[in-house]
C-alpha cells in the first residue's frame, strides 16, 4: 500500500483523477466516510499547508487530534517513529507529517498500518503543494499540453521546485528554471532562462520564497528583486493570459513586488483555495486505497469544461 510520499508514485492518469476529483469536491461533492481521525504531525513552521489540512478533513467528517511538536514528548527526544507509532497505537487512522528532514519518510516505510501524506519533507518533496499547483494551472489553461512554465527562484533549498517540476513535465508542460547565482539545481534536467526571458515567453511564472531557514550563510537580498524578482516592470511584459503563482509565505519586495500579491494574473489566493481541496482528493485516495472508505470515489467523472473547472483530460 502505498503513502503519498511523492508525485512520482502516481501515473498521469492518477494525478488527473485526483484533479478530477479535486474539482468534484470544491463543486460540494463529499465522499461517505465513517468515523476517522487524522493527526497533523508538523515539525516545521506552517500556515497554509497546516490549516488547509485541517480544513480538508472537517470537510470530510474526519476528527482531528491535537498535535504541537513543541509540547510533545518529541522535547524529551521521542523519535518521530515513535511518535507516528503512538498515534497508530490510540486510534490515528491517518498521519499528515512534515519535517525538516529530507529523507524522513525512510524512518516509517513499511512499519506504520495506516496511510501517512508528506506535507513537507525538507528540501526534497512537498506533494500536496504540487498537486494544488497542478489543479490551479489546469482550472486556468484546461491543458498542461503546450505551456511554458518557469520556476523561478531558490530551487535547490525548494521542495516546491523539486515535487513541481518532474509531475508538470510529465503532464505535457514545457518546464523551465530560473535562478540567482547559487540557487541553481544542476542535478534537474531542466533548462536555466534569465528572469526577463521567463516574463516575455512563459504562460506561467512560478515564483519561490528564498529558504533561509535552509541556507548556511547570509543571503543579501537587496537587489535580489530587480536582478531576479516580479517588478512592476516586467509583469507589465507578460503574455496577456500569463499567470503569476508562488506557493507562500510570500516575502513581499523580494520575489515580488508587494503590489502584485493580488495583482489582476496572481493566482497565489487561489492557490491557497485550491490547496482545500487538492489535500480532500488526496485524503479520500489514501482512505481508498488503504480500505477505510469504499465508496466509489474514483469512477470517472463527467465534469464540464466551463472556465474555473477540470475538464475531463
Ligand atoms: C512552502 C513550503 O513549506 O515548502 N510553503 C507552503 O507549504 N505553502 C513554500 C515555502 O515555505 O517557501
Amino acid at each position: 500500500m502505498r503513502h503519498f510520499e511523492s508525485l512520482h508514485q502516481f501515473s498521469v492518469n492518477e494525478i488527473t483523477d485526483l484533479l478530477q476529483l479535486a474539482d468534484k469536491l470544491k463543486s460540494g461533492y463529499r465522499p461517505l466516510m465513517g468515523q476517522t481521525f487524522a493527526v497533523n504531525l508538523f515539525f516545521e513552521p506552517s500556515t497554509r499547508t497546516k490549516s488547509s489540512f485541517v480544513m480538508a478533513e472537517h470537510k470530510l467528517g474526519m476528527e482531528v487530534l491535537d498535535f504541537q511538536a513543541e509540547t510533545s514528548s518529541v522535547k524529551k527526544g521521542e523519535t518521530l517513529y515513535d511518535t507516528a507509532k503512538t498515534m497508530e497505537a490510540i486510534g490515528a487512522n491517518m498521519l499528515v507529517i512534515r519535517h525538516a528532514d529530507d529523507n524522513w519518510m525512510e524512518e516509517l516505510s513499511g512499519r506504520l498500518t495506516i496511510p501517512v501524506i508528506n506535507a513537507g519533507s525538507g528540501k526534497t518533496e512537498h506533494p500536496t503543494q504540487g498537486l494544488l499547483d497542478l489543479l490551479t494551472i489546469y482550472q486556468e489553461f484546461g491543458t498542461f499540453r503546450g505551456l511554458k512554465i518557469a520556476i523561478c527562484g531558490d530551487i535547490i533549498h525548494s521542495r516546491v521546485a523539486h515535487s513541481n517540476a518532474q509531475a508538470l513535465k510529465r503532464m505535457g508542460a514545457t518546464v523551465y528554471l530560473c535562478a540567482a547565482p547559487g540557487f541553481e539545481d544542476d542535478s534537474l534536467p531542466y533548462p536555466y532562462i534569465t528572469i526577463d526571458e521567463a516574463v516575455d515567453e512563459c504562460d506561467v511564472i512560478m515564483l519561490l520564497r528564498i529558504q533561509h531557514e535552509r541556507h548556511e550563510g547570509h543571503w543579501h537580498i537587496a537587489y535580489y528583486l530587480q536582478d531576479f524578482g516580479m517588478t512592476k516592470d516586467r509583469e507589465s511584459r507578460m503574455k496577456n493570459h500569463a499567470i503569476i503563482m508562488h506557493p507562500a509565505p510570500v516575502n513581499r519586495g523580494v520575489e515580488i513586488d508587494s503590489d502584485l500579491v493580488e495583482c489582476k494574473r496572481s493566482r497565489i489566493f487561489k492557490q491557497m483555495e485550491n490547496g482545500v481541496y487538492a489535500r480532500m482528493a488526496i485524503i479520500t485516495k489514501m482512505m481508498e486505497e488503504w480500505g477505510m472508505y469504499h465508496a466509489p470515489a474514483f469512477k470517472k467523472y463527467q465534469i464540464t469544461a466551463n472556465k474555473g473547472t477540470v475538464a475531463n483530460m
